[in-house]
């Protein structure tokens, strides 16, 4: 990586507008010197995006997932043509093999649900009707016979005419929640046979699910079925929507949150079975923590209709995951970091809650345990008094502010570590925490093991054990930063939380990060669930103490790196960035 100062960035960018002003003004006079082209609309490939497909014809306005429409078991000629003539979006049908099973089996693809082996409509005569409309195609598998004839198929018709819309082919290909035994489509022959036959796709990957109600099983998606899923997905060249059964999407929220994180082409379909008890909370919840263009909806009336319309208006207060990112929570719209504030929190009650009405960002609390009664409370101390505050009375406080805010809390040891967690834990449980958590502490470890701070391992299992639905802030001793970030410390803190599911971010100080940052970028790259987090304090130095090691990191990313720091030296530094 090359080091290179503002000023070359900004002589870059120079370069770049300029030459990009002189390629529209090119493209303007050709475009203007030509014959308008016969066929207005651009050309949609199988495999392109159903959000930029429909936005290209006109059908929705923004690229939400939320505004498509579907219809399902369009398979008999009667049910297709009601939903060809019918104002929805996209075409939901399934495919079996006509006979499957019998001594009158055949080779032919027809359209019928499973157990139904007989229909008045194949694949051949559904494809030519769905041609004369813009709908989109969802193709449904429930068996492997049918999906090598349907692909054939497919591919015939794409040489025959431009198919010119997105298809997306589904089959559940492993278990999941309440199912053990391997049922379902045979995975490796189902994605085999697409990129053997018709690559051009869209592929929905499932898993079997049964729904049981909580007082018989409370099982969910688990994370090693969300890693078995990317492991077969995850070198494919195709986009992904994984197909997540609705009414237990919410309480494997983490483990979706983390697939989804792993790649662009990701995305999800939320379905409800006919008789499941999916309410409009569990869909907020999944809406407030996603990418708008990353979740479709394919959920029955009356809730899909009365969850619109809650979930299009932006002034509620979201039911936000403790463990989401930053990014979500205070600038969806833009990836750059600098854009959330940060403050310490002060010394008492109305001093907290005259600053969490006049402004918002993320608000630190030092954390110790006190004894009340015999039993240890967690309680933020502050470092100019000698007061404190009942932790939970202050998470309360910010959990109900109007102004968006979260929190990020640096306990003492493991003790104030284990208490914090059991409060989180408990606020959760009584949906009293829809606000981001950090957790942050200097670890102990490999080439940084020092005296007197917690064991690194120690410190991840505390939180998977008690309460993980967090963002892992970990920093190094400042002991150990001499020198500092070296590639010896960076690469034992990567090897440290490897297996680490969270979101996490690293925590550098700016001073040392002056004398060597370069391995901090190997962080970054390490996983699409990391971020760096530079701080800089009145402590550890005036503004132009740090100025270096903040430029630095700016100058390499404006992606992914967060900036604690106090108000002033937050000023300090938006104008070295912004001003020329
Ligand atoms: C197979 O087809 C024959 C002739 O149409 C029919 O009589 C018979 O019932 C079918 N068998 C099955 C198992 O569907
Ligand atoms: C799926 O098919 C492959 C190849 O035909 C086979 O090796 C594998 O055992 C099958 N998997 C399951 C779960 O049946
Ligand atoms: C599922 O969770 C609910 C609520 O926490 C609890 O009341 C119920 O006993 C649990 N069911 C099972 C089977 O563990
Ligand atoms: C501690 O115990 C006393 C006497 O039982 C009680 O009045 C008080 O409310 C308790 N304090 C807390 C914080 O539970
Ligand atoms: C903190 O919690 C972890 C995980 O449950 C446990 O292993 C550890 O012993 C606890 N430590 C203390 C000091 O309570």
């Amino acid at each position: 990586m090359k080091r290179c100062g503002l000023s070359d960035l900004r002589t870059i960018a120079g370069v770049c507008v300029f030459v990009g002003v002189c390629v529209t003004i090119a493209a303007l006079c050709l475009t203007l010197g030509q014959p308008p082209k016969k066929e207005p609309g651009p050309e949609i490939s199988t495999g392109g995006d159903m959000l930029d497909y429909l936005m290209s014809i006109g059908q929705i306005k923004a690229k939400d997932g939320l505004l498509v429409t579907w219809y399902h078991a369009a398979n008999s000629k009667t049910q297709m043509q009601e939903a060809l003539n019918s104002g929805v979006m996209v075409l939901e049908a399934d495919v079996n093999i006509q006979g499957l099973g019998t001594v009158n089996e055949t080779n032919i693809p027809i359209m019928a649900h499973p157990p139904d082996i007989y229909s008045d409509n194949t694949l051949q005569e559904w494809l030519d009707s769905v041609m004369l409309s813009s709908k989109g195609i969802k193709l449904d598998f429930k068996s492997i016979e049918a999906v090598s004839p349907s692909l054939d198929i497919l591919l015939k018709k794409s040489a025959e005419m431009k198919i010119n819309r997105p298809v997306w082919i589904n089959a559940d290909i492993l278990p999941g929640p309440n199912v053990n035994h391997e049922l379902g489509v045979n995975a490796t022959q189902f994605l085999n046979l697409i990129q053997k036959k018709f690559p051009d796709i869209t592929i929905s990957p499932g898993w079997v699910t049964l729904y049981l109600p909580p007082i018989i099983s409370n099982r969910t998606y688990t994370r090693e079925m969300m890693v078995k899923m990317y492991d077969l997905v995850k070198d494919l060249p195709q986009r992904i929507t994984f197909p997540a059964r609705a009414v237990l999407t919410r309480s494997a929220w983490p483990h979706f949150d983390w697939l989804l994180q792993q790649s662009d082409r990701f995305s999800l379909t939320l379905w409800q079975g006919s008789s499941d008890p999916l309410t409009l909370d569990d869909l907020l919840f999944i809406r407030d923590n996603s990418d708008p263009e990353k979740i479709y909806y394919d959920i029955y009336e009356p809730l899909l209709s009365e969850f619109k319309q809650i979930a299009l208006n932006s002034n509620r207060k979201k039911l936000f995951y403790s463990g989401g990112s930053l990014r979500l929570y205070f600038h969806p719209e833009d990836d750059d970091g600098i854009l959330v504030k940060w403050f310490d929190a002060e010394g008492d009650m109305s001093a907290l809650r005259s600053l969490l009405q006049s402004d918002f960002g993320m608000l630190t609390f030092q954390v110790d345990v006190q004894s009340v009664n015999s039993t240890l409370t967690p309680v933020a101390v502050f470092a100019e008094s000698p007061a404190t505050l009942p932790l939970e009375d202050c998470l309360k406080l910010v959990a109900a502010a109007a102004n968006p805010w979260g929190v990020y809390l640096k306990p003492k040891d493991q003790v104030s570590l284990n208490e914090t967690l059991h409060l989180l834990n408990r606020l959760n449980r009584d949906k009293m925490l829809y606000i981001p958590v950090w957790i942050s502490m200097e670890l102990s470890y490999g080439s940084f093991s020092t005296p007197g701070y917690i064991k690194g391992e120690d410190f991840i299992n505390s939180v998977n054990d008690i309460f993980p639905a967090v963002t892992i802030a970990p920093r190094w001793p400042p002991e150990n930063l001499n020198n500092g970030y070296t590639d010896q410390i960076i690469q034992d803190m990567l090897k440290l939380f490897e297996g680490v599911w969270q979101d996490v971010s690293f925590q550098l100080q700016a001073v040392p990060l002056g004398k060597a940052w370069l391995s901090t970028v190997h962080l970054l790259k390490a996983s699409p669930m990391y971020t760096l987090t530079v701080e800089h304090t009145k402590d550890q130095g005036a503004f132009m103490d740090g100025y270096h090691g903040l430029m630095a990191i700016r100058t390499h990313t404006a992606n992914g790196v967060y900036f604690k720091l106090p108000q002033e030296y937050r000023s300090s530094l938006m104008t070295s960035i912004y001003s020329t």
